[in-house]
């Protein structure tokens, strides 16, 4: 198969990004098609006229989509809930004027934050003053007792590597009330991550500002606006290295050193920030029409949400990891459940596993996304990595089998991969595979 080339500087992309006023961003993630985002326009326009309708099958955040809707009608699906959210604050939304005074509801919102977090501080108030003894401590002034001593903190709270047990009393209270699922103070990511991914105050923040948007906004998309603002400042205070497979061991001085810069943030600023972003990103469209929804996406392909598609957008998982592992937590955030976590990273009960990420399935799930394209009479659009669990030669052959023609782009470009020290970069070459039906 003969593909053109073409290279894409990674650098270069994310600056010419900033200053287009079609993408925002919401939060890292693992496989964001951001930087290609304008090579997916291109062969989208090749594809199928102006006005047409794309379903973005696998939308994770929502940057496909929430990038052609001023020109495309689009239907935005993925298995996670967080996904609806967001595309229904950079999509969906769009549908509708924002009418509202945001500034009178994040008064009423401060006024509800508050009232949560004050109740928490009061419940767990040792706690909190031990928590933020060490969110204190100034870089270079960790030492290896304190360190121990943090730990031995840590070791208290109830957890399943614990079995939740724990000999404190206010951590008792915590546990009781989150196994009870009273919802009169909100509480879910002080039980679940507070002292992993967050310090006990940042975990009081996220439930707080959660508590506030259930008090305040009924509407449903506004309230994926602020949802999303949240997600935003939930993916950039976190200590992890922006996915939630497992938090740092904490094992030298250098990694709880790097842990507790983050430990400083301030969730409230950085939700606030982002709040203000996406209601400047925000436009009014009103003669497209926008869909979000969460389906297994051989689901969707069967039911009669998608009936108008013209084309199916799909960038699927490509390695092995699935995404239910590395993002439970903002799932959870979004879900607010109260679910009981297992393993040690405390992962949810209903992780679906994706059979894009398994090797005995993953052909399978391509021959039903192609034959499901087919039954709707749509053109593929597809992305995928030569690093994938399957090669170009079995995806184009399969293509062939169902009754597409393709045309294959190759996209050399500088990939971020999340590692445990933070971003790295290694080129990587992407596919865009345009399947049109004969
Ligand atoms: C490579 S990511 C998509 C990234 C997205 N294009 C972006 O720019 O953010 C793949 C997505 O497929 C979703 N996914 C995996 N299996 C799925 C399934 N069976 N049905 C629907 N979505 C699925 C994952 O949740 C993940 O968000």
């Amino acid at each position: 198969m003969n593909a053109t080339v073409k290279k894409v500087h990674n650098k270069a992309r994310r600056q010419e990004l900033r200053n287009d006023d079609s993408y925002i961003h919401i939060m890292k993630y693992m496989g964001s098609k951001r930087e290609l985002l304008p090579d997916i326009k291109k062969a989208i326009q090749q594809m199928v006229p102006k006005n047409s309708t794309i379903l973005d099958i696998f939308a994770g955040t929502a940057s496909v989509g929430a990038y052609l809707k001023k020109d495309y009608n689009i239907i935005s699906n993925d298995i996670q809930n967080y996904s609806q959210i967001i595309a229904k604050s950079l999509i969906e939304s769009s549908s509708i004027e924002l009418t509202e005074d945001i500034h009178h509801t994040i008064f009423m919102l401060e006024k509800e934050y508050l009232k949560n977090k004050e109740k928490l501080i009061k419940l767990f108030s040792k706690t909190y003053d031990d928590s933020n003894f060490f969110v204190d401590i100034k870089k270079g002034e960790w030492t290896d007792k304190l360190r121990e001593d943090y730990l031995q903190f840590t070791s208290k709270f109830p957890s399943p590597s614990n079995k939740f047990k724990t000999s404190q009393k206010e951590l008792t209270l915590l546990k009781d009330l989150y196994f009870s699922k009273d919802k009169s103070t909100y509480l879910q990511t002080v039980f679940l991550f507070s002292e992993t991914y967050f310090s006990l105050e940042q975990a009081m923040d996220i439930d707080s500002v959660r508590y506030a948007i259930d008090m305040v906004i009924e509407d449903e998309v506004l309230k994926s606006v602020f949802l999303s603002a949240l997600i935003y400042a939930y993916s950039y205070c976190s200590s992890g290295t922006g996915h939630f497979a497992m938090f740092r061991d904490l094992k030298d001085l250098s990694s709880i050193e790097d842990t507790f810069i983050y430990r400083k943030k301030r969730v409230w600023e950085y939700f606030l920030k982002k709040l203000d972003q996406i209601i400047e990103y925000h436009q009014y469209i009103p003669d497209k029409t926008y869909k979000t929804v969460s389906y297994d996406f051989s689901e969707l392909l069967n039911s009669s949400e998608i009936k108008d598609t013209d084309l199916i957008y799909a960038d699927p998982p490509y390695s092995f990891v699935h995404y239910s592992r590395f993002y439970h937590a903002i799932e959870s955030l979004v879900k607010y459940d109260y679910d009981i976590p297992s393993f040690k990273g405390r992962y949810r009960s209903d992780r679906h596993q994706s059979p894009f990420c398994q090797k005995t399935n993953v052909t399978d799930a391509f021959r039903s996304l192609f034959e499901g394209a087919k039954k709707n009479n749509s053109h593929v659009l597809l992305s995928y990595s030569d690093t994938g669990m399957i090669s170009l030669g079995e995806i184009t052959t399969l293509l062939k089998e169902i009754g597409f023609k393709s045309k294959v782009e190759q996209i050399q470009y500088d990939h971020s991969t999340l590692g445990r020290k933070g971003h790295k970069n290694n080129t990587i070459n992407e596919y865009l595979i345009q399947a049109t039906l004969n």
